[in-house]
């Protein structure tokens, strides 16, 4: 594999492959399976988990990891094509992906969604340009629309509970949140679980139904598996029977690009956080979030702070996950 970056393409026997393998150096370590490797990672976006897993990791497996980020003191980074840059921005992605390359065997890139144009991020612009500048293998750490990394790890997550693999009722649920948060966490999400084949419903306001192209992806992968995908705005009725709700704030793309129109309607919807009250007495329902969450916005610390909350989990599970990434794609194994 040379590009680790949409869920949905992935050979399901390749997850089950990368999987098998996460579980194996979590229960047996290889501490120098790649000793003379390095990975290097450019985040021009924030993380905690992704960078500090990666490094964890890479280090684990007798390899070695470098970072650069807009917050070190490297040349401010120019990344639209075509700029005079006459500017602070002294150096171009153009130049700097190829140089950070050539130092290492493998890269792994984050950069969020500029969430100007829909159409732009649903194409995934500017990662795709910039997987083009180089020929080392590539890990997406998150773009504007994909997060491959979080939802393998989620995968596994979810494989480690008791549920069906398949029939299991997932819920993806929109939550509150004071930003307008990018779209490439629900689309990685919905494209997960209906790719293992659950019955899968997307709960949220009117506003926040995640756009054609998703939805529509979404829904080749719950008939290729299996699957079932519907949509939900009503909480109560919903969350009858679920065993998983995976809450997450986005976007409204119907006023993507548009900041205050869409905070105006998101503000309508300070209610949306999860909390005992989304939960029958005896729901099992086990509560999901990729984190960085917001106490009491998004999820009320009595769920979080449940039994119910399988979040730390899900942040362990990075660990693993991509280290089975790094192993693959560096050793072809
Ligand atoms: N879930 C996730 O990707 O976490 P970070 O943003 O902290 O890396």
């Amino acid at each position: 594999m040379k590009f680790l970056n949409d869920i949905a393409d992935l050979d399901p026997k390749l997850i089950d492959q990368l999987l098998m393998l996460a579980q194996r150096l979590q229960k047996h370590p290889e501490p120098d399976a790649l000793k003379g490797k390095i990975l290097a990672l450019l985040f021009l976006s924030p993380s905690l988990r992704t960078m500090t897993s990666f490094q964890s990791g890479m280090a684990r497996l007798g390899g070695n990891s470098f970072m650069v980020s807009p917050d070190m003191a490297i040349h401010n980074l120019e990344l639209e094509d075509g700029a005079v840059m006459d500017g602070n921005k002294a150096e171009h992605i153009r130049e700097a992906l190829p140089v950070i390359a050539s130092y290492a065997d493998i890269l792994g890139v984050r950069a969020f969604a500029k969430q100007e144009s829909l159409a732009d991020d649903l194409d995934d612009k500017f990662f795709n340009k910039i997987y083009k500048l180089i020929d080392k293998p590539l890990i997406n750490m998150e773009s504007a629309i994909q997060h491959p990394c979080q939802s393998l790890a989620d995968w596994k997550t979810l494989d480690e509970l008791t549920i069906p693999k398949k029939e299991g009722k997932f819920i993806l649920s929109w939550a509150y949140h004071p930003k307008a948060l990018p779209l490439a966490v629900p689309a990685s999400t919905l494209k997960m679980a209906t790719k293992r084949g659950m019955d899968v419903t997307l709960l949220c306001p009117e506003e926040y139904i995640l756009p054609d192209a998703i939805m529509r992806a979404a829904k080749d992968l719950a008939n290729q598996n299996g699957g079932k995908l519907s949509i939900s705005h009503d909480q109560k009725s919903c969350m009858n029977g679920a065993d998983i709700i995976y809450a997450k704030s986005w976007v409204s793309p119907i006023y993507y690009g548009r900041n205050s129109e869409e905070g105006e309607i998101r503000a309508k919807y300070k209610n949306w956080c999860v909390n005992d009250d989304w939960f029958d007495t005896n729901s099992t329902c086990k509560f999901m979030h990729c984190l960085p969450v917001r106490r009491n916005v998004v999820v009320s610390d009595s769920v979080i702070d449940s039994e119910r909350s399988i979040v730390l989990k899900q942040a362990n599970n990075r660990l693993w996950a991509q280290m089975a990434v790094l192993y693959h794609m560096l050793l072809g194994v």
